[in-house]
């Protein structure tokens, strides 16, 4: 007996077979319709598993089911605009992502003449693909005998061997792959791994689990011991940083300034207003601060009008205040290189634009008033 684990691997066979039966009786009832179960496509799996990652299924759910009509293929996906692909994740966050789920395509296209491939070592040289991401599409698509490990099942495992220390130490990772890895069946692989996911995120919940609904409570060390609210244990707290920033809606004749965020900075291939951290402290000098910073990222001289709106938001472990103002062009001339975008758009034209969250707040806020 380990003192971190009141039940370490390797796992007794009879204990084992009585959760696999347990866990696919239980997903076979409880399953969620969700659009990307309807199939075993690889890339709609694919698809599915890298907008699930950060994102609550409810709010993938319309994304999955636009993305999948605008690009029905990994042939399709790769073949289109990166900024359509942009626009189809805005909202989704970390668009890193769709950056790499494109880049990806490529690679498929051009190094596996469009066929997706179907190695677990072959999917994890693809961008974005890690060994989660990999393990999901082989076993989903492929019902390939391979384990998964994600925020549900590192939960659900953590709770079921009773693991009483931190989990995403690499130690913590080492000992719950390898659970997920031995409780593996020998078929049904594509139902269990999604019934482990599924369990952890209906029943096995952060707070409150709802043990005395679960079908594999009998088994759970976490439970026999009462531990379940305790486990798993949290790493150290994340610590904010505030920042203080502005975006500015510059006018023209109609038209309004916008630039292409560039790679390296947040947001990168997005659109955008004039946006920049502020240094200044009162009124006087924020307004001096606009005018600098606005001729430095675009060319453009502005005259500022006044405060539009401050914006509240949160972007990985930024907590951002955004004071949007009102400005009218003066003089100068987009100083647009090819590494910064900077152009005079109608406002209809945001409407297709990819543009950063709070850019499209403000954009929503400009077509009321
Ligand atoms: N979270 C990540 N992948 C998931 C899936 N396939 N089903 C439910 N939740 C998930």
């Amino acid at each position: 007996m380990n003192s971190d684990c009141i039940h370490l691997p390797p796992f007794e066979s009879l204990w084992k077979q009585r959760f696999r039966r347990r866990l696919l009786a239980w997903y076979a009832r409880n399953a969620r319709d969700l659009p990307w179960r309807r199939t075993t496509n690889p890339y709609r799996v694919w698809v599915s598993e890298v907008m699930l990652q950060q994102t609550q299924v409810e709010t993938v759910k319309p994304y999955f089911q636009r993305f999948i009509r605008e690009f029905p293929t990994v042939k399709k996906l790769a073949a289109a605009d990166e900024q359509n692909v942009l626009r189809h994740w805005e909202g989704l966050g970390y668009y890193r992502r769709a950056r790499q789920l494109h880049a990806a395509a490529q690679v498929i296209v051009t190094q596996h003449k469009g066929k997706f491939p179907r190695e677990i070592t072959t999917l994890q040289t693809l961008p974005g693909i890690g060994r989660y991401t990999a393990g999901a599409i082989a076993s989903i698509a492929y019902d390939e005998r391979v384990p998964i490990l994600e925020a549900n099942t590192i939960r659900l495992f953590a709770r079921l061997i009773g693991y009483q220390q931190i989990p995403t130490t690499s130690t913590g990772q080492r000992i719950l792959w390898q659970t997920a890895a031995e409780i593996l069946p020998r078929k049904n692989i594509a139902q269990f791994n999604q019934g482990v996911m599924e369990l952890g995120s209906l029943v096995c919940t952060p707070k409150n689990p709802r043990c005395s609904d679960c079908p594999v409570s009998a088994l759970c060390a976490a439970r026999e011991a009462g531990l379940q609210e305790e486990i798993p244990l949290q790493g150290p707290k994340k610590e904010f940083t505030h920042l203080y920033e502005a975006a500015v809606v510059v006018r023209k004749k109609g038209n309004i300034l916008m630039r292409q965020c560039a790679n390296g900075e947040r947001w990168a291939g997005l659109w955008d207003f004039p946006r920049f951290e502020l240094e200044s402290e009162g009124d006087l000098y924020v307004h001096d601060e606009l005018i600098t910073k606005v001729l430095d990222q675009t060319g453009v001289r502005i005259k500022p009008e006044g405060l539009l709106k401050t914006i509240k938001h949160g972007v990985t472990r930024y907590r951002i205040t955004l004071d949007c103002y009102e400005a009218i062009f003066t003089a100068g001339r987009i100083s647009s290189t090819s590494k910064k975008r900077v152009c005079w758009l109608p406002m209809h034209e945001l409407t297709d634009l990819p543009l950063s969250s709070t850019g499209r707040k403000i954009a929503r806020l400009l077509e009321r008033v």
